[in-house]
């Protein structure tokens, strides 16, 4: 084991602690608050900000949509520079906070913001960001990540700095009373490959890690269970196990994955495929590829996250656990949205891969374009 981990992301966990923002932001900033559709205003969020943020001068940027596009957020950008923000305010999921990550690093580039993205712009400096949560998923509310596409060429890239972690973030339960059946199961499917990504590589023996990792999954595993009856305490406990698959404590000193999110991306990018499904689509096929590298950290997972017996086939009975999981929570794992022959999707999956350089993906850098084929013959 050798690592340094940091996370100083400061974490206002629970209901009515929308509050907090009051004093987690200066009184002096000029504040920009973001947020996507409209959805804080049925939920009581939005006022909960106008009644917090009453000493702060403030204005508002809305619009910024699921999947955040390039183009929608240039213009927040225009704002924060012909208004002189200097603190920005997230309120939403993902979408928002991965959007608002893109805005403080590219205020403050003279180019294209899109040069954050391809690495022409590398950031020294960027605006803060404090973040209300209203949908558990992601993670984004304290890591240092954000994906943004550009609608003109439906690419779908990421980017990391620590610039852009959250100073802090508000996990409010009550926030997330609104969000449709299929944005909560998003949410907990995320969140589950989250840990996957860091979890099903080789067998490390970090017991923190990897120990802490099988609780995620059990955490997921059973709040799908329990879908039906969710309560308060469901929420909260979603809210934190989402938050803590993805702040950078189980992946820190471990070996990463991330191949399904990079294959998913490409399915959002180009059939605008919700993220969850996307992974839940290419996942279980990808496992089953890679099963000469990942056989012993899965049958762990089968053991200690489905509690199945030893056998020779514990892998492939695994594998058929995460699926029925995914079942279970009627996600649909098919590409849908192309009828037929799906021979010509999964071409213009590979040119995609092929145009963003990610032709070696996986912790072993095994998954070439011709097993990324052959991944994707077999999922879609
Ligand atoms: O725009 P509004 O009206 O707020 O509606 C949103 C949106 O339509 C709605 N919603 C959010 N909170 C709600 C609510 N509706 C009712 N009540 C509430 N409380 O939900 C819809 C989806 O929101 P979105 O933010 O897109 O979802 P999510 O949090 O799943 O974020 C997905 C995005 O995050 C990226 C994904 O690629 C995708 O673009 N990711 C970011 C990561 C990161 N930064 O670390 C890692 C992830 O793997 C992922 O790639
Ligand atoms: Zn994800």
């Amino acid at each position: 084991m050798k690592f340094s981990y940091v996370n100083p992301t400061v974490i206002h966990f629970g209901q009515g602690q929308i509050a907090q923002i009051s004093s987690s932001i200066p009184t002096s900033s000029k504040v920009l608050v973001i947020y996507g559709g409209g959805s804080i205003k049925s939920n009581g969020v939005y006022d909960q900000v106008v009644e917090a943020l009453q000493n702060h001068t403030w204005l508002e940027f809305s619009g910024v949509e699921a999947n955040p596009t390039k183009e929608t957020l240039d213009k927040a950008i225009e704002l924060v520079k012909s208004e002189g923000v200097d603190y920005l305010l997230a309120v939403g999921g993902g979408s928002v906070i991965d959007g608002t990550k893109y805005i403080a690093a590219a205020s403050l580039h003279d180019g294209d913001s899109w040069d954050l993205i391809t690495g022409q712009y590398k950031p020294e400096t960027a605006v803060p960001i404090g973040v209300i949560l209203t949908l558990p998923a992601t993670g984004s509310e304290s890591n240092m990540g954000a994906v943004v596409t550009k609608k003109s060429t439906h690419e779908k890239l990421g980017f990391m700095t620590p610039l852009v972690r959250p100073q802090f973030a508000v996990l409010d339960p009550d926030a997330m009373k609104t969000l449709p059946e299929r944005q909560l199961i998003n949410g907990l499917v995320d969140a589950w490959v989250h840990v996957c990504e860091q979890y099903i590589t080789t067998q490390t023996g970090n017991m923190v890690q990897e120990g802490y990792a099988e609780v995620l999954l059990r955490n997921l595993l059973e709040l799908g269970a329990k879908f039906e009856q969710r309560d308060d305490a469901w929420r909260e406990n979603l809210m934190w196990t989402a938050n803590q698959a993805l702040n950078g404590l189980i992946g820190t000193g471990m070996p990463q994955d991330w191949a399904t999110h990079m294959i998913g991306h490409e399915l959002t990018a180009l059939w605008n495929v919700d993220h969850a499904r996307s992974l839940a689509i290419i996942q279980p096929s990808l496992l089953r590829s890679q099963m000469a590298f990942k056989r012993g950290k899965i049958e762990q997972m089968g053991r200690n996250v489905f509690q199945l017996e030893d056998s020779d086939d514990l892998a492939e009975r695994t594998i058929n656990a995460i699926e029925a999981f995914y079942t279970s929570l009627n996600v649909d794992a098919q590409l849908s949205e192309v009828n037929g022959d799906k021979s010509d999707a999964v071409d213009a999956v590979l040119a995609k891969l092929e145009q963003n350089g990610y032709v070696k993906l996986g912790e072993n850098q095994a998954i070439t374009l011709d097993v990324s084929r052959e991944i994707l013959t077999n999922a879609l």
